[in-house]
């Protein structure tokens, strides 16, 4: 399958040296960029076309477009993509809002098409493990789960911050859909909400010195704290946050009858198991990143799909799976903090 990419910035590379160890299943053929420097650049890099974005979208050489812009562009070019009769791998989130999804599902099925979207870390060997130990009930039946990533934000490190401090931006929608993805992979959908949501800082300093503006107004809050209950009526606290100075380490644990698993972080494809021994007190470590190159794992997701695509077996639940981290999102960002739970009515 030909793939074209749409967004040549500070995660393009990543896909390619994914995408470039696969090249039996799918080559990159073009790229194309608002910004013509930089599509210029990576053609250059990695040897490939460059166009306008509207030439890619209308190039009948493309068959799959990887949409690597902003989050407040996804729905945009994710939907023209649909229209144009191209499969769409998007980062997340798929969209910034349920109007938004609809409209992309209903163009998915409407032009024959499909539309996946990142995370794929569960792909990676860390999740597959993870999901084998749960399967072999050593912890019993789950009890609770919990679910954090806090931090400062991304102002210290990333080239263009501004994005991360509007709406699609924040740690809900940003990171949210690691943790949340994971989630719903290991316990099933989620069917109710309870949330706190703020915003600490209303403006962010740029400490990277390359960015050219110095400071952000925040629009969006930045502090999420809210209880997600499942289908299966197991309930998980789940933790996001831009707003805290000293992070503590990303977490993803299951409670069990049994015994108490720390996955690894579904931030990543690879990363740390550890179980809690009960006799001995400790938690113990069973699973250890074996491949150093954890992170060039990325653009699995774009591999498996197109694997699925030809092979024709693409699940039902592989197809809402996006969907519906996307409803659980935009259900907590306009939850109005009343304390009761908020249904998510599976909208799509
Ligand atoms: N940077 C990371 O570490 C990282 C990690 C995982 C996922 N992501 C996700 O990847 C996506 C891109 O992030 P990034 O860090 O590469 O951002 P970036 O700002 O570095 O790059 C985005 C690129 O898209 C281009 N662009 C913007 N709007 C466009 C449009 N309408 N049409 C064509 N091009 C357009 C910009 O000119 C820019 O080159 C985001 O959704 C982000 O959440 C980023």
């Amino acid at each position: 399958m030909n793939v074209g990419i749409i967004g040549c910035g500070a995660i393009s590379n990543q896909y390619m040296i994914g995408l470039n160890k696969n090249k039996k299943v799918l080559q990159v053929l073009a790229c194309a960029d608002l910004d013509s420097k930089k599509s210029e650049l990576f053609s250059k890099e990695h040897n490939i076309s460059k166009f306008s974005v509207d030439e890619l979208l209308e190039n009948n050489d493309i068959d799959l477009i990887i949409n690597l812009t902003p989050p407040s562009s996804h729905f945009e070019i994710s939907l023209k993509s649909l229209e144009n009769g191209k499969h769409v791998f998007s980062e997340k989130p798929i969209s910034l809002s349920i109007e938004e999804g609809k409209e992309l599902f209903s163009s998915m099925k409407k032009n024959n098409v499909y539309l996946f979207a990142a995370p794929d870390t569960y792909l990676g060997p860390a999740f597959k493990k993870g999901v084998e130990i749960l399967n072999s009930n050593k912890i019993g039946q789950i009890i609770s789960g919990s679910a954090s990533f806090v931090s400062h934000g991304v102002e210290g490190w990333h080239p263009n911050p501004e994005f991360y401090y509007k709406k699609g931006g924040g740690p809900l929608f940003d990171m949210g859909p690691y943790y949340l993805t994971a989630l719903v992979k290991l316990l099933g959908p989620v069917t109710q909400v309870v949330s706190y949501s703020e915003k600490n800082f209303n403006k962010r300093k740029v400490e990277n010195a390359e960015v050219k503006y110095k400071e952000i107004n925040v629009e969006i809050d930045t502090h999420y704290l809210a209880l997600l209950k499942f289908k299966s009526g197991v309930v998980v606290d789940f933790h996001v946050s831009f707003d805290i100075w000293k992070p503590y380490d990303p977490k993803l644990e299951i409670y069990g009858e049994n015994t108490s698993l720390k996955l690894a972080d579904p931030n990543n494809y690879d990363g740390e198991i550890s179980m809690f021994n009960k006799e001995t007190y400790q938690w113990e470590n069973i699973y250890s990143s074996k491949d150093s190159e954890n992170n060039y794992y990325r653009g699995l997701g774009v591999v498996e799909m197109v694997n699925s695509i030809k092979q024709n077996n693409i699940t039902e639940e592989e197809l809402f799976l996006p969907f519906h981290v996307l409803d659980i999102m935009c259900t907590l960002e306009s939850y109005d903090l009343n304390g009761n739970w908020a249904n998510i009515t599976q909208q799509f």
